[in-house]
């Protein structure tokens, strides 16, 4: 019995040493490494394999860490070096895939003009021939300029081009996105156990965090469901939510949840397969982050023809509470969601939106409801 402890657990250290090879900075995803002096006019890229290990388009600027734009002072989360994508312009890179898996993208943005700026990542080819999401980067919910975005994608080919696109038309060719860490995880499906009908409500199967960036990962909405960079749920509504990890944040349970940072604008949402006029209990903590996201909060959630709220007095320092909705089912498949009935800001002076969080959602069905599991109990004195 000893014995085949001590294999299993060896099993599994191998398999993460595996995966570890996998999970991580694209080669030369935080751009370090950066154009020979030759290949550089001021900031400006010359040459499309100017940057190693990408191919570059159009106008590209190679910025380095407390370089100046005006009166702003750029800096970079990831190293010294990232890039500028002008009017039209993009990166893109070769990546060997494992054909059939799912694949999160998680990169880090910065926009650094005041009008609204987007991206559009794309993954080629794939079946549908491109595979591609546009990502708005006009509301911001970090503190220093700096967002990190996540989208998914099924790797159809074993082989694909990553690409990072501005579709921008902006006057001023200076005014771009800046890019930096670029990362690529492989996403597990996960599977309905005994123990949750609900898949990764835990949420610890989810897209690659950045171990430097403290501002979470933002999940864009409208994201098909088999897209999903958090596999088995999907974003509802307009706006992102974001993930967020027990590094730099406080999380309820695991080390990974969900913080609603858009109020009613986002909601997280999983179809689950039901029975007809069965009792379930859909049971889930409601928290804050430890992120300076103080006040009253309340998550709704809602399953079938039933809701509830759940309030939240945060003190903005973590913590957390315990939520329940129990219904019944009226169809075959019921989808489960969750908000957060306000808006919230950070008390940091940062203007920075935040919200509850999220964690260990389990749906179960319940075997006994109330009236006859009383009568159970009576009759066992
Ligand atoms: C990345 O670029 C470096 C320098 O050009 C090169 O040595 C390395 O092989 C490249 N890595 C991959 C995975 O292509
Ligand atoms: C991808 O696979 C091909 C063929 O197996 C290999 O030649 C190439 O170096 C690989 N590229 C990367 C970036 O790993
Ligand atoms: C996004 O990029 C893909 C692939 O490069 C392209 O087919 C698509 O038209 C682009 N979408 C927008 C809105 O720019």
């Amino acid at each position: 019995m000893e014995k085949l402890k001590f294999l299993l657990v060896l099993f599994l250290s191998t398999c993460q040493a595996v995966l570890s090879i996998t999970d991580g900075l694209l080669p030369n995803g935080d751009f370090e490494h950066g154009p020979k002096p030759s290949q550089l006019k001021g900031s400006e890229v010359v040459g499309k394999d100017a940057i190693p290990n990408w191919t570059v388009t159009g106008f590209v600027e190679y910025i380095k860490s407390g370089q100046k734009q005006g009166d702003m002072l750029l800096i970079v989360p990831e190293g010294a070096f990232a890039v500028r994508l002008g009017n039209e312009a993009s990166i893109k890179q070769k990546v060997n895939f494992t054909k059939g898996s799912f694949y999160s993208i998680t990169f880090s943005a910065a926009r650094t003009c005041a009008q609204e700026e987007k991206l559009n990542v794309s993954v080629l080819p794939t079946i549908e021939d491109a595979d591609w999401g546009v990502i708005p980067i006009q509301t911001m919910y970090g503190s220093n300029g700096w967002e990190s975005f996540a989208c998914g994608f099924r790797a159809d080919f074993p082989q694909g081009e990553i690409v990072i696109h501005n579709p921008g038309v902006a006057e001023d060719p200076a005014c771009g996105p800046l890019i930096d860490s670029v990362a690529l995880r492989v996403l597990n499906p996960p599977k309905r156990t005994r123990a949750n009908l609900l898949k990764n409500g835990n949420f610890e199967e989810g897209p690659y965090v950045f171990p430097k960036a403290s501002w979470g990962v933002l999940i864009p909405p409208h994201i098909e469901d088999s897209h999903s960079p958090l596999p088995g749920w999907i974003v509802e509504s307009l706006k992102a939510v974001k993930y967020i990890d027990s590094n730099h944040f406080s999380v309820p349970e695991g080390q990974r949840a969900i913080e609603l940072v858009a109020g009613k604008e986002s909601a997280l949402a999983q179809v689950v397969i039901t029975t007809i006029g069965k009792t379930y209990d859909l049971t889930f903590a409601v928290g804050d982050a430890n992120n300076a996201c103080e006040g009253s909060m309340i998550v709704e959630a809602f399953a079938g023809r039933d809701s509830v709220q759940v309030s939240y007095q945060s003190k903005g320092k973590g913590g957390f509470i315990r939520g329940k909705l129990r219904f019944k089912a009226v169809s075959l498949r019921t989808r489960v969601r969750f908000l957060s009935t306000f808006y919230t800001m950070k008390n940091d002076n940062s203007g920075s939106l935040c919200g509850p969080v999220l964690d260990d959602v389990k749906l179960l069905s319940v075997r006994y409801p109330a009236p006859r599991a009383s009568f159970i109990h009576a009759h066992d004195h």
